[in-house]
């Protein structure tokens, strides 16, 4: 009898000093699982004298019962405490300022590329984009450059093998589209071009806009009014062109065209050197060699091409020094063409 009185002293003594909720379990079990004290006691019945074994049960009952309640009042609070815990340790500030996500902007060529493609399309010109690889057919021979030319220099040109090549202008393309559609053609056709240069207005990589006009009595007249409607569009309506002679391979005659100076307008500053004038692109009038090549026939076809830089045109545009700051992708340099 004394030693039933002992196990609730001790089980209440054992379970308030419970950390968690599995420890008080452990601990209800000790006394109430089916190898707990209690049990054990209820199991020691048969030991006892008849007589006293009633009082004994009733008493172990009693225990059980007690122990029951406690355990079941220690484990709520116990919940309790522990769900307190879990919600305080899952606590947001809503106060604290959210993370701002940076915007990106298009890349200025990117840019560039597009606006020049709005003005073209504008004039009814259609996109064809030519490999990057070429071969020597496509980047020179066709286009009446032949081999002992000095633009297929080892200087000048990235060779991969003896035949295939970086292209070193989107001219390739005139062939490629003349060899699948017939005239009338008005193509623009942009891209990367490779040559090996390297200084603060040239890299090794630039992006060129070619265009090219195929079609009965196409004159010199339409590729100037196509070229001021440009310069009007791309730099400022008062914007004229002027055209110089010049030489290609692939046109005759061929011309290099020169643009009012964007940052003087024609009056003769620092950018200009004096002269009022930019040149911005070179252009000609198809050579017939060229389109015979294409199978096109030069007696009732003419047309002209032009091929400009974009790095050029975006550095005059938006008043950019170096040719190195296209790739650089400095974030602040980039920043300013966010819209
Ligand atoms: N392909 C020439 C260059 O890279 C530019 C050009 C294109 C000239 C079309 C005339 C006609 O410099």
């Amino acid at each position: 009898m004394e030693a039933t009185e002992n196990i609730v002293l001790e089980a209440q003594e054992e379970a308030q000093g419970a950390e968690s909720s599995r420890a008080l379990y452990e601990i209800k079990m000790k006394f109430l699982g089916r190898t707990g004290k209690v049990t054990a006691l209820l199991k020691g019945m048969r030991e006892i004298p008849a007589n006293e074994r009633p009082a004994f049960g009733k008493k172990v009952n009693d225990i059980r019962e007690k122990l029951e309640a406690l355990f079941a009042a220690l484990e709520e609070r116990m919940k309790e405490k522990e769900l307190a815990e879990k919600l305080a340790g899952e606590e947001i500030d809503v106060t604290m300022p959210a993370r701002r996500h940076q915007k990106g902007a298009l890349h200025p060529i990117t840019r560039t590329k597009s606006e020049l493609i709005d003005i073209f399309a504008g004039m009814g010109f259609e996109v064809f984009e030519g490999p990057e690889i070429e071969n020597e057919y496509y980047n020179f021979t066709a286009l009446n450059t032949p081999a002992d030319h000095p633009a297929r220099d080892m200087q000048d040109t990235f060779y991969i093998t003896e035949e295939f090549l970086l292209r070193t202008q989107t001219s390739a393309g005139q062939i490629r589209l003349m060899e699948k559609k017939k005239p009338p053609i008005k193509m623009l056709s942009p891209g990367k071009v490779f040559r090996s240069d390297d200084d603060a207005t040239h890299s090794p990589m630039f992006h060129q806009m070619e265009g090219l006009v195929v079609d009965k009595n196409i004159t010199m007249c339409d590729l100037q009014g196509m070229l001021n409607e440009f310069a009007r569009t791309m730099f400022a309506e008062s914007s004229k062109t002027r055209l110089r002679p010049s030489y290609f391979p692939f046109t005759e005659p061929s011309v290099e065209v020169d643009v009012s100076c964007t940052a003087c307008g024609g009056k003769g500053c620092s950018l200009c050197k004096g002269t009022g004038w930019i040149e911005v692109l070179g252009a000609g009038m198809v050579n017939r060699h060229v389109l015979e090549n294409c199978g096109v026939d030069p007696d009732e076809y003419t047309g002209f091409a032009f091929g400009m830089g974009i790095e050029r045109i975006a550095m005059l545009k938006y008043g950019i020094n170096h040719i190195r700051s296209f790739t650089e992708n400095d974030v602040r340099f980039l920043e300013e063409f966010k819209d």
